[in-house]
């Protein structure tokens, strides 16, 4: 298949060129490095368009030169604590530029798109196994960003299905990514952001950029007092993304979960770091924070059905991958 991958210098982006280029699709990158690596077009070695994939022209344009069996669109703004304080860029670069995206994928013909979703849609759904269908209550403005883009898709699936014009799109909730492998780039180096991922802190602290690491409340009702967690790392994300790109009939509109369904909790990840990394890892036992469920883990039951199964299942394991990856953070 030719695939487009929107934010392709990003994290999760810059593996999903690799791992796809690697299954044989023949894979373009477009990002405009507004967080991404600037070095990325040159480590990824496929056809790059440093564009805004906003920019419905430009990306009409490329779309139709290019004629992509699918856009698989990971551009995203990503903080919850920066959507919290300052909502509108993120409703804009989020909602704006998927809608805009959407609009040249649809106009140019092309016939798929898969789209990088997050647990964050559920808010506190209160059971631990969250499944696709249970109702989604979104707990930040990052979270409120990708409902709207989810319904979007459902919206322009119906109206494709009902002009008679075949258009299909999967949704991708992911749990909490970690890790590093198929891509040229190790875990990237966490910003001094409050949401950072629990995986950067710790390697933060690994490699001597923090002193300790806080655990935010001790007192939840898990076996241990700390939050449970579904970890998953990034190849089987992208493992997922291959799947379901091929899988997508006409006309469909999918959505899964891409987790694990096992929990960890925060002290557990603590000691497997620990062991990784023959670390010390100094912690501090801090507060909860306002907004962090006790449990949430993913029921990816309908993504197993398809024939994909995540490669790691323990959260050792995927630090020990960001840990030990060869190339630069
Ligand atoms: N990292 C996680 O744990 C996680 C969890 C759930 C969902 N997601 C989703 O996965 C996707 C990728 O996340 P990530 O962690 O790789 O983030 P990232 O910030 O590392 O990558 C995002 C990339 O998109 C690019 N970008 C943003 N807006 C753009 C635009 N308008 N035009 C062109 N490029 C643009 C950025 O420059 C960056 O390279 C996002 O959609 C995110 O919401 C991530």
């Amino acid at each position: 298949m030719r695939i487009l991958i929107t934010g392709a210098a990003g994290y999760i982006g810059s593996h999903a060129v690799a791992g796809l280029k690697t299954q044989g699709h023949e894979v373009h990158g477009l990002d405009d490095f507004r967080a991404g690596r600037p070095d990325a077009p040159e480590h990824l070695g496929v056809p790059f368009h440093a564009l805004d994939a906003g920019d419905e022209e430009a990306v009409f344009a490329l779309l139709r030169d290019e004629s992509f069996d699918c856009v698989q669109h990971f551009a995203a703004d990503v903080h919850v604590s920066a959507s919290v304080r300052e909502p509108i860029p993120t409703w804009e670069n989020n909602v704006g530029t998927t809608t805009r995206l959407l609009s040249a994928v649809r106009r140019a013909g092309v016939p798929k798109f898969v789209f990088s979703s997050t647990c964050a849609v559920l808010g506190d759904s209160g059971t631990a196994f969250v499944r696709e269908d249970d109702p989604i209550c979104p707990m930040s403005p990052y979270g409120s960003t990708k409902a709207a883009c989810e319904r979007l898709l459902e919206e322009t699936v119906s109206a494709a299905a009902m002009a008679g014009a075949p258009f299909s799109a999967a949704i991708l909730r992911y749990f909490n990514v970690c890790g590093a492998g198929a891509g040229p780039f190790g875990e990237p180096i966490a910003g001094s952001g409050h949401d950072v991922r629990l995986s950067q802190v710790l390697l933060d602290v690994v490699q001597g950029r923090r002193e300790h690491f806080t655990i935010f409340g001790t007192d939840y009702p898990t076996p241990d007092g700390t939050c449970v967690r579904d970890y998953i790392h990034v190849d089987d994300v992208v493992a997922a993304h291959a799947v379901v790109g091929d899988r997508l009939e006409p006309g469909q509109l999918c959505r899964y979960h891409v987790g694990t369904g096992k929990g960890t909790s925060v002290q557990e990840a603590v000691e497997a770091a620990r062991q990784a990394s023959n670390h010390p890892i100094p912690v501090i036992l801090g507060d909860r924070r306002p907004g962090d469920a006790d449990s949430v883990m993913a029921d990816s039951s309908r993504l197993q059905a398809l024939g994909w199964a995540p490669r790691h299942s323990s959260f050792a394991s995927m630090f020990a991958s960001a840990l030990n990856h060869p190339g630069p953070q």
